[in-house]
């Protein structure tokens, strides 16, 4: 059996204001009844392949993930991370985790944030992977591009390994500028898709090399954690010695472990309102409504409302999102660039 082990302490700011500090967007539900973190627990809940799930999340979504795992019948081991320390960590804890469980244990780390619709496509690709992790690699999940994203992982990939579907890996490069993304996306190069699946020890072994200062402070951390109520709560000065570093930069740059499953799942990490209206269920004008709302001649735009009534008359492809305290409006073009915005209003107070 395969152990999931899902992240969710990113903060998607990109998706403000209905993603906030205090309810990030995997919590919130954006494209169906369920919030993207319960798709995802969902998503690997076939008892045939997947042992029951570690979350790693922060303290302070606690609460939300143990109310939201409730809502769908889950139990899951939550391990609380005192303070954010980027993806690294949370992996390095995941191994520690699973290998003292199997010291070979087979682990499956999945953002909590990402959209895959076809569950069942998504377990035959875990499942093809796993041959390649027995194996000794560290099995990525490749997505042919649709443009040169500077937000992504890029693979190169080359010859079959022999495990299963596995191509080596010839470079990961982690979010590389326009330009080289643009011939990367020439050469064949795949998207990172942010799940990959390991044996404990391998990647505990490459954490050893590339990271080792990474690996102590999870071990730390762990032996020195504490158990309240269902949470398995990290010892806070040994975790905030891990140094804050995605698993990409720490791990998957350096490894000559890193081997790719080339996937053909429909896969979105919903990174912009404009991906969220792109994978919403659509009306016969190509609007996605949720909420509050009411709109009269309007096309191709996304409008929501956590509460107050929000109407929308002759405007077309825009994105117009109403919460408690905020309203966005904006071109569904501009919408990658929210990070900047909410970046800016920070600055501003
Ligand atoms: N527990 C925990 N703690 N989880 C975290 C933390 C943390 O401090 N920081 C981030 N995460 C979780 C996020 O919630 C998300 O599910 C996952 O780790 C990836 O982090 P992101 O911050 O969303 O990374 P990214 O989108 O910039 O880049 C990653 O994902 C891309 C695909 O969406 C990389 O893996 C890229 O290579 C990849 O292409
Ligand atoms: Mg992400």
């Amino acid at each position: 059996l395969i152990t999931p082990v899902i992240l969710c302490g990113g903060s998607g700011t990109r998706l403000w204001p209905a993603s906030r500090k205090c309810m990030p967007k995997q919590f919130i539900p954006l494209t169906g009844p369920l919030s993207m973190f319960q798709d995802t627990v969902k998503r690997v809940s076939d008892p045939a392949c997947f042992a029951a799930p570690i979350v790693v999340t922060s303290d302070e979504f606690r609460f939300v993930v143990a109310e939201q795992l409730r809502e769908i019948d889950t139990q899951a081991e939550i391990v609380l991370e005192p303070s954010p320390r980027d993806s690294g960590p949370a992996v390095a804890v995941a191994a520690v985790l699973a290998g003292g469980r199997h010291k070979r244990g087979l682990v499956l780390i999945l953002p909590s944030d990402h959209l895959i619709p076809d569950a069942a496509a998504f377990t035959a690709a875990c499942v093809e992977a796993a041959k390649g992790a027995q194996d000794g690699f560290i099995m990525t999940l490749g997505v042919a591009p649709t443009g040169p994203a500077t937000g992504y992982g890029y693979i190169r990939p080359s010859r079959a390994t022999g495990s299963g579907g596995a191509l080596a890996v010839e470079a990961f490069v982690e979010k590389p500028d326009l330009a080289t993304a643009k011939t990367y996306v020439e050469q064949g190069y795949l998207w990172n898709s942010g799940n990959f699946l390991f044996r404990a020890d391998v990647m505990l072994d490459e954490l050893s090399q590339f990271a080792p200062d990474m690996r102590r402070a999870a071990e730390a951390a762990v032996a020195q954690a504490t158990r309240d109520l269902d949470f398995l709560r990290l010892d806070g000065e040994a975790f905030a010695a891990a140094p804050k570093k995605s698993i990409d930069y720490a791990v998957l740059e350096h490894t000559r472990k890193a081997a790719v499953l080339p996937v053909s799942f429909r896969w979105s990490d919903l990174g912009e309102w404009d991906a969220v209206l792109a994978n919403s269920e659509r009306d016969a004008n190509g609007n996605s409504l949720s909420g509050n709302v009411h709109v009269r001649d309007a096309n191709n735009s996304l409008v929501h409302s956590e509460g107050m009534l929000t109407a929308v008359l002759g405007l077309d492809d825009v994105v117009v999102v109403t919460t408690q305290d905020a309203v966005l409006v904006t071109s569904r073009a501009a919408s990658p660039q929210v990070k900047d915005l909410v970046e800016s209003l920070k600055a501003s107070g």
